[in-house]
């Protein structure tokens, strides 16, 4: 899996680099290029090989994978802000506000989520217009205040509550915070050909609160190193996770159920869907 993931990365890295050559000469463009370094590129792995089940040219997949890496990317940096979780280390390197500073950080975010729609906008983006609005509506709602910004908020409102809370908002929470981006990545293969997402959007539910559950088991059993940001900090901020509410064990036992739910789901696709499966085992194994 990590050489498939790596191949991903180099590929994606190889887009920006074409379309980004330009910019480098502000603090804000060099911050942009910063936050797209590093990172598995897992989600842009979901796009690619969604696409590829529904073959979908990679030339045209490569569109929305750097798309989803781009709005990601953005998600980490305002993530990282000392009014939200206030880290500074990502990925291994200083965050944005503490190389550059906070006003560059949040303009090096919003720029990233105007990139992504850019790229989808692209005429070498060529799929159905149809199929290009969807694409765009739904990462819109994914990312938006339907999806990841709802979760981010009520991430927060939960560690400023004294209430903890019960497992079913915890799951709530988590489906949007880190599951909706997953989720339009995983469905984007589908999308692009406007065949039924449903399979696609089972997997994705599935294996978007497995990864969030190992986020959660690495912040209190990994270690800066490894994972590239600071460790201990979720049980000190009073976050509500998985780990917080069930324990450990119990965290690791759900994330293994939620892999093996979302193996299930891949059943319409057959012996093609391996490398989706395999994705959702090395989810919850990784040590980064
Ligand atoms: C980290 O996501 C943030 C969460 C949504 C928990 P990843 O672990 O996919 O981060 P990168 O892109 O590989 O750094
Ligand atoms: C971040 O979740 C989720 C998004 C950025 C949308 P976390 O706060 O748990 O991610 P890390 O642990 O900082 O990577
Ligand atoms: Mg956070
Ligand atoms: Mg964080
Ligand atoms: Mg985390």
């Amino acid at each position: 899996m990590r050489a498939q993931l790596q191949q991903c990365t180099e590929q994606v890295a190889q887009c920006f680099q074409n379309h980004l050559a330009f910019l480098g000469q502000t603090d804000v463009e060099n911050a942009l290029k910063y936050a797209l370094g590093g990172g598995k590129h897992m989600r842009a792995y979901l796009v690619l090989e969604t696409a590829r089940l529904h073959a979908v040219a990679r030339d045209i997949a490569i569109w929305p994978a750097c798309a989803i890496e781009a709005i990601h990317a953005y998600s980490l940096v305002h993530d990282d802000l000392p009014c939200m979780d206030d880290d500074d280390l990502r990925r291994g390197q200083p965050t944005i506000h503490k190389k550059w500073d906070d006003a560059t950080a949040v303009l090096a975010g919003d720029a990233l989520q105007a990139l992504s729609y850019e790229l989808l906008c692209r005429e070498e983006f060529s799929i159905p217009e149809k199929q290009r609005i969807e694409l765009i509506s739904s990462l819109a709602r994914c990312s938006g205040i339907q999806g990841m910004v709802l979760g981010q908020a009520q991430d927060m409102s939960a560690e400023k509550s004294s209430v903890p809370l019960n497992l079913d908002q915890i799951i709530q929470l988590q489906l949007n915070k880190t599951g909706a981006l997953i989720e339009w990545s995983a469905m984007s293969g589908a999308i692009m050909c406007a065949e039924s997402p449903d399979a696609l959007q089972s997997y994705a539910k599935a294996l978007g609160l497995a990864f969030q559950i190992h986020d959660d088991v690495l912040d209190v059993e990994g270690n800066a190193e490894q994972t590239g940001k600071a460790v201990g900090k979720d049980a000190d901020a009073g976050k509500a996770t998985f780990v917080s509410l069930l324990g450990l064990q119990a965290a690791l036992k759900r994330s293994q159920d939620l892999v093996d739910q979302a193996c299930d789901a891949l059943a319409p696709y057959g012996r093609d869907a391996e490398n989706l499966k395999n994705l959702a085992r090395f989810t919850i194994s990784r040590d980064t």
